[in-house]
């Protein structure tokens, strides 16, 4: 198992920490190791509404707290429940823009018993920046926060 991988289970499994804050120390340290992260947070399900709410994050303060399921990338992830890689954010029509700095975008969701409860949300100033390592990093650690909610 990589470093990065060891530090975030040893975050997650940690006893004696609320969820809440198990994932702002999740934020943290993604983006104290990846330059390139330069937004790191979490969407969750509000309550029964098709709609999501802003959790734990790092990053500057974004306008977007609640997001229609289907608008921006997040809602759209919010619906497929597929991981949305987006390396030029200018090329999408359906976005939601948080920062002008903001080049590109990664949205894995986070999906426990079958239903997409809530998704992890990385903004970067650089064009193109997500490595398929970045993917598959990020939708194990989906799957991980996805056994302690
Ligand atoms: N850009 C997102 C909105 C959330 S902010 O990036 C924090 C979107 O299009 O859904």
């Amino acid at each position: 198992m990589s470093e990065i991988k060891k530090r975030l289970s040893s975050i997650l499994e940690s006893p004696n920490h609320h969820t809440d804050d198990k994932l702002q120390k999740v934020c943290h340290l993604l983006d104290q190791e990846i330059p390139y992260f330069n937004w790191t947070g979490f969407y969750f399900k509000n309550g029964d509404k098709n709609e999501l709410k802003l959790g734990p994050y790092v990053g500057a303060e974004t306008d977007h707290t609640i997001i229609p399921f289907g608008k921006g990338i997040c809602g759209q992830v919010a619906v497929s429940g597929e991981t949305f890689v987006v390396p030029d954010v200018k090329a999408q029509d359906n976005y939601l823009s948080c920062s002008i700095e903001t080049k590109a975008e990664i949205v894995v969701p986070i999906i426990k018993d079958g239903e997409i409860v809530g998704q992890i949300d990385i903004d970067s100033h650089s064009i193109d920046p997500f490595t398929s390592d970045d993917r598959e990093m990020l939708e194990w650690l989906c799957e991980e926060i996805a056994k302690i909610l």
